[in-house]
C-alpha cells in the first residue's frame, strides 16, 4: 500500500548538489511534501542561498514553494564558506535567470519552529543539506519542538572518508560543530548521509549525458551543473567525476533500500582546532556509548542515479 506523502523540511544552502536534492524532492510529490525550504549560510552566504533556493524552485517549476532565509552566519563562530567548490554564487555553470518568486518575510528559524508545533507530532521530517545552524538554534529557542521531530535526515559527516574541507572534517560538520553537537545531542532519530555514501554516487560522463539527455531545460541544466561541479572534485581526487551529495538524503527518503548502515554512537568534536568537526563515528561499537544515528556505509549508486534521472525527467 502506498503511504501518504512525508512531510518535509529542506534546510539548505546552495550549492549544485543541493540543488539535485531540491529538485528530486519537488518531482516527487507522492513520495515528500514539502511544507518549506529554509536557507541557511554555508557553501556561500546567505544573501546567495536563499537566492539560490528561490532559482531552484523557479527551474522546478514551483513558485509557490515557501523559501525562507534563516541564520546568515555559525552559533559561535565565523563563516567558512566553499566558493572553490560551488563558485561565487554558489551555483556557477549554467546562467540563470534572477528569481521573482518572493522571500518569504518570516525568519526560517521561526518557521521551522512554528511548523513543528502546528503540525501533529511526529509527522515531519528536517532534512538538513547545509551546516546544521538553523536546526540547532530552533532546538536551543523553543526546546519543547524536539520531541516533535519524525526524524532528521541529514548530509554530513565522514569516518572511513576522513574528511573534506580539512583531513578530519566534512563541510557541513567542520562550519557550525556547536550546532551539529546539539543536533546530534538532541535525542532526535537521526540518519546520517557522510561522504562514505556520497563519495560512492559520483557523476560519471554517462550519467551527466543521461541528465541532458532528457531534452528539457531542467536536464541540460542538472548537466551543466555538473559539468561545472566535477572540476573541482576530478582534480582533488583523480575521480571519474564528483559526488552528488545532498540528493542522497532525499533519495533515502524515497528509496531507503538503496543504503545501508549502521545505528552507532556518533559524536562531535568541538574543542580540538586540528580535529574541529570531526564526526567520532562509533562504526565499531568499541565505547559502549548508546546508538544515536543510523550512519550509512554504502549506496547503490546506480539504483541512485537511475531514480534522480527519473525524477528530473518529469520536471
Ligand atoms: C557538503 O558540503 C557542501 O559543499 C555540499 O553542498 C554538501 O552539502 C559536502 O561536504
Ligand atoms: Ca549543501
Amino acid at each position: 500500500m502506498q503511504h501518504p506523502p512525508r512531510k518535509i523540511i529542506i534546510d539548505t544552502d546552495p550549492g549544485q548538489d543541493d540543488a539535485f536534492a531540491i529538485l528530486l524532492a519537488l518531482a516527487s510529490p507522492e513520495d515528500v511534501e514539502v511544507l518549506g525550504l529554509t536557507a541557511v549560510a554555508g557553501n556561500v552566504g546567505l544573501n546567495w542561498t536563499e537566492r539560490n533556493t528561490r532559482i531552484i524552485c523557479e527551474l522546478a517549476g514551483k513558485p509557490q514553494m515557501k523559501v525562507f532565509a534563516g541564520c546568515d552566519r555559525p552559533m559561535r563562530r565565523d563563516l567558512v564558506t566553499a566558493e572553490h567548490v560551488h563558485g561565487k554564487t554558489g551555483l556557477d555553470g549554467p546562467v540563470m535567470v534572477e528569481p521573482t518568486m518572493p522571500l518569504q518575510s518570516q525568519h526560517g528559524v521561526d518557521f521551522i519552529i512554528e511548523t513543528l508545533r502546528r503540525e501533529p507530532t511526529g509527522s515531519v521530517t528536517l532534512c538538513p543539506l547545509g551546516p546544521l545552524t538553523n536546526i540547532a538554534t530552533a532546538f536551543v529557542r523553543a526546546p519543547d519542538i524536539v520531541g516533535r521531530i519524525a526524524q532528521i535526515v541529514l548530509m554530513g559527516g565522514g569516518y572511513f572518508e576522513g574528511g573534506n574541507i580539512t583531513p578530519a572534517a566534512e563541510f557541513n560538520i567542520f562550519v557550525d560543530p556547536e550546532a551539529a553537537d546539539i543536533v546530534f545531542r538532541a535525542g532526535v532519530p537521526l540518519v546520517v548521509m557522510p561522504l562514505d555514501v556520497t563519495h560512492k554516487a559520483l557523476t560519471s560522463r554517462a550519467r551527466v549525458e543521461a541528465f541532458r539527455a532528457l531534452g528539457s531545460t531542467v536536464g541540460r541544466v542538472a548537466a551543466e551543473w555538473a559539468d561545472f561541479f566535477e572540476r573541482f572534485d576530478m582534480e582533488k581526487y583523480g575521480s571519474d567525476g564528483a559526488p552528488l551529495h545532498d540528493p542522497c538524503v532525499i533519495a533515502y527518503l524515497i528509496r531507503p533500500d538503496l543504503f545501508k548502515g549502521r545505528h552507532i554512537n556518533v559524536m562531535i568534536e568541538t574543542q580540538s582546532e586540528l580535529t574541529r568537526g570531526m564526526t567520532v563515528a562509533d562504526w565499531w561499537g568499541v565505547t559502549g556509548r548508546p546508538a544515536n544515528a543510523l550512519f550509512m556505509g554504502s549506496v547503490d549508486a546506480n539504483g541512485f542515479f537511475d531514480l534522480l534521472t527519473e525524477r528530473l525527467g518529469r520536471l
